[in-house]
């Protein structure tokens, strides 16, 4: 009995150390030259969970296939070879510029990011993308950010970003458990460069360019209506160097639970493609 107990508490203790290690430091530059981060306002929010919900799919259906799923629209695509990892991600994107969806209540919401094992590596998701948030009365407000699951997630309060506007994510893994995330507010010329050390073990199998319907703490979100968002320049590198653009990912339409597909993703060509309201 006694050694029961100890083991609960030893592995609750495991469990928060982990979780406190997270470490990262933040630069930013604007135009090729430095500016103080500390203008970017980094808040740490609740770490969320955007790993892909349901309907469970299996190894088959992934690859070059059209698949539903309860909170992601876009691109999902895995390593070919399992031995050779996933190390960097990279995609352009707008924004999400939002209007209310009518009978949902507001605030209503979209998400849009680029990540590393959302799909098939359950205990982790290293991720970067932008949240658009649209009130009752159509006033929106976007802001970028970075979540490494479980350990942390912080909103860049200070980049202002409007809905519509181009940034892109640039995320590079040194280790299973360092990576640096570019974000860069495209259409306006800021560059956040954000270096993480001590992260979640990551499995480094897939990588995903989402719009995403999302759970708060609350439950998942109200899902608004958007404009057509482009992911453009979607790429990956394996650990050997070999490029993997979205040509055989599976592409992912989201499903309501009231089973009204509310966003679907049509590709373009190997490195973009297009998420839309149907
Ligand atoms: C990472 O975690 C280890 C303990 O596992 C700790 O010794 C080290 O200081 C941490 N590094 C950083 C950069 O936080
Ligand atoms: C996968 O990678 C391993 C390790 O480098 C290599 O030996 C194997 O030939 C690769 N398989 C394919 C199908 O490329
Ligand atoms: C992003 O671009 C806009 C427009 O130039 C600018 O107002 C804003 O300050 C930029 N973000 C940062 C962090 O500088
Ligand atoms: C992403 O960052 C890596 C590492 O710094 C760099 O080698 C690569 O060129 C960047 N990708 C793009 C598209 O800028
Ligand atoms: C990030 O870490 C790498 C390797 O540890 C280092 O070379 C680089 O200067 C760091 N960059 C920033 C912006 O802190």
């Amino acid at each position: 009995m006694r050694s029961f107990v100890r083991s609960i508490l030893f592995s609750l203790l495991a469990a928060c150390s982990v979780a406190g290690e997270l470490s990262f430091t933040v630069t930013a530059e604007r135009g090729g030259e430095e500016v103080d981060a500390s203008d970017l306002n980094i808040v740490r929010i609740p770490s969320r969970q955007h790993s892909r919900q349901g309907p469970a799919t299996n190894e088959d259906e992934k690859r070059n296939t059209i698949s539903y799923s309860g909170n992601w629209c876009g691109a999902s695509q895995h390593a070919a070879n399992a031995s050779d990892q996933i190390v960097n991600a990279f995609g352009s994107f707008t924004a999400p510029d939002l209007t209310l969806r009518p009978g949902l209540p507001a605030p209503q919401f979209a998400a849009a990011w680029v990540g590393i094992d959302g799909a098939s590596c359950k205990s982790t998701l290293l991720q970067a993308g932008v949240t658009t948030v649209i009130n009752s009365n159509g006033g929106q407000s976007a802001s970028a950010w970075w979540e490494w699951f479980p350990d942390a997630a912080f909103k860049i309060s200070g980049l202002t970003i409007k809905p519509g506007d181009w940034m892109s994510v640039n995320i590079t893994t040194s280790s299973l458990t360092t990576a640096k995330v570019v974000i860069t507010n495209a259409s306006r010329g800021v560059v956040v460069t954000i270096n993480i050390s001590n992260g979640s073990k990551l499995c480094r199998a897939d990588v995903e360019w989402i719009l995403e319907d999302f759970y708060d703490i609350e439950g998942q979100v109200a899902f608004a209506k958007f404009s057509d968002v482009w992911f453009l320049d979607t790429s990956a590198t394996t650990a050997r160097g070999k490029h993997i653009g979205i040509d055989g990912a599976a592409m992912v339409y989201l499903q309501s639970t009231s089973g009204a597909v509310t966003c679907m993703a049509e590709q373009y060509d190997d490195s973009s493609f297009v998420v839309y309201s149907p």
